[in-house]
């Protein structure tokens, strides 16, 4: 199958799609005919990637979803009906010294990288399991899977969530999901 009819026609939720990674993807899924949902908090970025995808002639739309809000994800994810792809793809980097660092950006992190995810993970495996069908991609840097001596308890969890995932997912399907997206 080809990627235009992979994903064409296809619903696709992606959270942090205002920038980065998230903007790109949404701008390459409404090219091959995806319908798709740009979730974020920053609206003014999110607005500016819906117009250019809309002036491309590709179908976008935001909506505002800080994924630290359970319910609020839940509700945004039951409104998309059907739903074939979410893509957890919001989040945040806290580089430098661990001593440069206050309880407040640990927090940020821990809220965002994790619980955004595992939100995202139960919101949208309820939705999908209801409908019978559907993909959850998790973006996630490599250390989330290589590990390090600075790696902390928050890494610890996502190894384990990351491998219970992904053994769902046979090879097969897997490069199913990644390849039409170009990511082998
Ligand atoms: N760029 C890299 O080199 C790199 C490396 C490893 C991992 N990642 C991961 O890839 C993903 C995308 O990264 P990026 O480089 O495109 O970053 P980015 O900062 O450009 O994009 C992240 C987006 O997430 C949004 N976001 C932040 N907090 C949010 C919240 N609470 N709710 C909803 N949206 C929120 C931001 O507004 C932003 O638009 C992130 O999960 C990041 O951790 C990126």
């Amino acid at each position: 199958m080809d990627q235009v009819s992979y994903f064409s026609g296809k619903t696709a939720l992606i959270t942090g799609g205002a920038s980065g990674i998230g903007a790109a993807l949404a701008c390459r899924l409404a090219a091959l005919g995806a319908q798709v949902i740009i979730s974020d908090i920053q609206q003014d970025l999110a607005t500016q990637v819906v117009s250019q995808i809309q002036e491309s002639g590709g179908r976008a739309s935001f909506v505002h979803l800080d994924v630290r809000n359970f319910d609020q994800f839940f509700q945004v994810i039951s409104e998309i009906s059907p739903l074939d792809f979410l893509f957890n793809n919001a989040g945040i980097g806290v580089g430098g010294y661990f001593s440069d660092h206050n309880l407040e950006d640990w927090k940020a992190a821990i809220d965002i990288n994790l619980f955004g995810v595992f939100h995202g993970l139960q919101c949208g495996f309820q939705v999908m399991k209801r409908q019978g069908f559907g993909h959850i991609i998790n973006t996630a840097s490599m250390a989330a899977l290589v590990p390090s001596p600075a790696k902390l308890k928050l890494l610890w969890w996502l190894e384990r969530l990351f491998p219970s995932l992904l053994c769902r997912l046979s090879f097969k399907q897997m490069k199913k999901i990644l390849q039409p997206l170009g990511l082998k």
